[in-house]
């Protein structure tokens, strides 16, 4: 059975990726007002991934003889400049979490949990996977800021067999 301060770690954590799927959903919906489809299709997807992170983690405390708590979340932001302003607010956002997660795997350790430790090795490397992916698509953005013509040409000279 899984420590009480574990699994306190746990739902918090849990309340974090629901708040960041809502993050993501509110970002969705500021895209599609915007009318970048591609970028809200990009950021639901993103949403759904947060919800699947944060059902890994209550599925794990069900396993573990604990209870999952689904509690209420804060108000996410509503409001952006522009599609660099938001990616960049994504970056900034998935660092924290990479950092909520090297929290928990540490309360692991303490509590002497190799399960959870080892369970936890997925989010670290999952963290690691988001970052080098909003980090890449920020320096896609960049490009497209300063040039956009060569970046659409690039984009297609990349097609040639
Ligand atoms: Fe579930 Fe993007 O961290």
């Amino acid at each position: 059975m899984i420590s009480k301060k574990l699994q306190d770690a746990i739902n918090k954590q849990i309340n974090a990726e629901m708040w960041s799927a809502n993050l993501y959903l509110s970002m969705s919906y500021f895209f599609a007002k915007e009318g970048f489809e591609g970028f809200a299709n990009w950021m639901k997807r993103q949403y759904e991934e947060e919800m699947e992170h944060a059902c890994k983690l209550a599925d794990y405390l069900v396993v573990r003889e604990g209870t999952a708590l689904i509690d209420k979340l804060d108000v996410v932001p509503t409001g952006w400049g522009n599609p660099l302003e938001v990616f960049e607010h994504t970056f900034e956002h998935e660092k924290r979490v990479s950092q909520m997660i090297n929290a928990l795997v540490e309360v692991a350790v303490e509590e002497k949990d190799k399960a959870t430790e080892d369970f936890l090795s997925w989010f670290v490397n999952e963290q690691v996977e988001e970052e080098a992916t909003v980090r890449s698509l920020i320096k896609k953005l960049k490009i497209v800021g300063t040039t956009g013509g060569l970046y659409t040409l690039d984009s297609e000279l990349k097609q040639r067999k």
